[in-house]
């Protein structure tokens, strides 16, 4: 295995006695980059992402960071090894100002000087986050919410950011500012792996690309050779079939 960042492989994983949900998933998250997973509801996207996170253990499989096997890892463990998840959803809480919940995600750092290096640092990335931070999260934006997710998600210094639909029910401005973000952490360093509905928007921010389907992945590669996918066009991107330019 080479040099990939996380990695997920073979992993078997569902829930209670139901039948699998994930079917020998492999994925492949290289350091700095952002990977997508895209599939229909139910495919088993936030199960994959709860699976790297610690939140669900697999029951075959494993799950590497840099090479390291922490697949029973649980999640406070994950967190410091330098796995973020920003779970599919709001989770801001509303009534705790936008500077209580940010700093909520530094809750495992005990050195008062990282914690204020860090604030500084997600102040820069999300400016929002420092015009409001003694504002009421609640009456902020479903966007500027998200962006208060992230930062909270970024105290950590994670090497790796889980992002659940980052871009569910935001407006199209919302949502563009979502994806700038996401590009502003993988130049910061960070490396994501994103599941979204908004395939096309998604891997036209991605570097590489997973289609899952029925638990394993079905088409997987560079997000451009996805994107130009005639296949994956008709079922998930929304292309027609009788548009000639998307032949
Ligand atoms: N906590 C749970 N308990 C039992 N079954 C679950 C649980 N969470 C998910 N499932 C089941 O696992 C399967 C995959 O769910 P998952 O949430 O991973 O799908 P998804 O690809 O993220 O879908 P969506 O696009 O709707 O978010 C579904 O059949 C779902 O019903
Ligand atoms: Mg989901």
């Amino acid at each position: 295995m080479g040099s990939d960042l996380l990695e997920l492989v073979d992993v078997e994983a569902g829930y209670g006695r139901a039948a699998l949900v994930l079917r020998g998933l492999t994925v492949r998250v290289p350091p700095a980059s952002v990977v997508c997973l895209v599939g229909p509801n139910g495919a088993g996207k936030s199960t994959a992402l709860k699976v790297a996170s610690g939140m669900l253990p697999p029951r075959a499989g494993r799950v590497l960071l840099d090479g390291q096997d922490i697949t029973h890892h649980r999640p406070q463990r994950m967190l410091t090894a330098g796995l973020s998840h920003v779970l599919q959803g709001h989770s801001v809480f509303k009534e705790m100002t936008v500077g209580e919940n940010v700093l909520l995600g530094a809750y495992t750092m005990r050195d008062k000087a990282a914690i204020a290096e860090r604030v500084a640092f997600v102040k820069d990335l999300f400016p929002v986050v420092a015009q409001r931070w003694t504002a009421l999260a609640g009456a902020l934006s479903g966007g500027q919410q998200k962006q208060v997710e992230f930062a909270r998600s970024l105290m950590v210094s994670p090497r790796v950011v889980l992002l659940d639909e980052p871009s569910m029910g935001l407006d199209p401005k919302a949502t563009s500012t979502v994806f700038e973000q996401v590009v502003r952490m993988r130049e910061a360093g960070t490396a994501v792996l994103m599941v979204e509905q908004n395939a096309r928007r998604a891997l036209e921010t991605a570097d590489f690309g997973c289609v899952l389907d029925l638990g394993r992945v079905h088409i997987s590669g560079p997000a451009a050779d996805l994107l130009a996918d005639r296949r994956l066009g008709e079922l998930y991107l929304g292309n027609r079939r009788t548009d000639p330019s998307s032949a």
